[in-house]
């Protein structure tokens, strides 16, 4: 076989193979030990000297263009492979999901609780901006500029002057009052952020605010709403206690404990052996705080409280460090 047939033939069989096993078949056919190619070599012999270094440069030519070939038809070959794949392993991904895909992260459980139970006793559920106004968040809860209660509360501020980043979700309050006539009996669900970092503190978590104005509230109302809810949240008759404490917004103020649900007031880490958890802060509605949002302070009175939900949700499922609220562990997640 003359060096210009055998180059027709290659194209001929290369153009003609149908998979990567018929595309195998036709390289040993030509680039193989005894294939066409080398055989084409081995006559070289019988070709006469002066003509030899041409006929040489012919079969590598020959060789180096079969080679191109078989490359080039490889490389469609598996493309084609691979779009089959593709087109044979296609997905509906719209199709909608059957049952439940994934679950509720701790905190997210621990909230539709909390809402849960005030939804029950009537409250509405409000909500406000995590980039607030320094106003509400500090001068309408009583708290004026260069008041020492401002250091209590690490802010994190933002490049716009008069705004923050909420440093807790009593500015709710506020909002709240200033759109709407009592009688209020609101709870507020949200982001809040301190400059605060170790084990127990993250610097976004969440609070659940609670107000309550009306012509009757007191303090006694305050702690019957308290200590049912949690109560109810912790399903156990627990004992609860108000110490006095100190709000600029509430007066009086009181720290709401409940007995450690850890070790049962036996004293362990958790309570630092007092035997008591503080779980939130409340007290009556400073009268400037309802002036500050137009409400009649000789006709109406409230009462507000506000709790961690990182630090319930810690009690009520065990958990020591909140950093583990953040990490999306799979492994800490699948426990919920
Ligand atoms: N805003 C207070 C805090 O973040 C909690 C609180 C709310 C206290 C309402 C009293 C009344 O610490």
């Amino acid at each position: 076989m003359n060096l210009e047939d055998i180059r027709e033939e290659a194209l001929k069989d290369v153009n003609s193979a149908n998979s990567l096993q018929e595309l195998q078949n036709v390289r040993s056919k030509y680039l193989g030990k005894k294939g066409l190619v080398s055989s084409a070599l081995k006559r070289i012999k019988d070709i006469p000297p002066e003509e030899r270094k041409e006929f040489g440069r012919k079969v590598n030519e020959l060789k180096e263009f079969v080679e191109d070939i078989i490359q080039k038809k490889e490389e469609e070959l598996k493309r084609r492979e691979l779009e089959e794949k593709l087109s044979k392993e296609w997905m509906d991904l719209t199709v909608p999901v059957r049952g439940t895909a994934g679950s509720l992260h701790p905190i997210t459980i621990t909230l539709k609780r909390i809402v849960n139970i005030f939804r029950g006793m009537g409250f509405s559920v409000e909500e406000g901006p995590e980039v607030e106004l320094e106003e509400y968040n500090f001068d309408k809860l009583n708290i004026p500029p260069d008041h020492p209660a401002r250091d209590m509360q690490d802010t994190f501020y933002v490049n716009k002057p008069g705004y923050l980043l909420r440093t807790h979700t009593s500015p709710v309050q506020i909002r709240t009052m200033l759109k709407q006539k009592p009688p209020i009996q609101m709870i507020a669900p949200g982001k809040v952020y301190r400059r605060d970092d170790d084990p127990t503190h993250s610097p976004m978590f969440h609070q659940v605010e609670g107000l309550v104005v009306n012509e009757q509230a007191n303090f006694k109302h305050m702690k019957y709403v308290i200590q049912e809810f949690l109560r109810e949240f912790f399903q156990t008759d627990l004992p609860v206690r108000f110490r006095t404490s100190y709000f600029p917004f509430t007066e009086p103020s009181a720290e709401v404990d409940i007995g450690c649900v850890i070790c049962h007031q036996e004293g362990c880490r958790v309570c630092k052996d007092t035997g008591w958890l503080e779980v939130m802060g409340c007290g009556m509605v400073h009268p400037n705080v309802l002036e500050a949002c137009g409400i009649d302070t000789d006709l109406y009175q409230g009462f507000a409280f506000g709790m961690g939900v990182e630090r319930l949700a810690m009690l009520l499922f065990g958990i020591d460090n909140i950093k583990l609220f953040y990490e999306n562990d799979v492994r800490f997640l699948r426990q919920f």
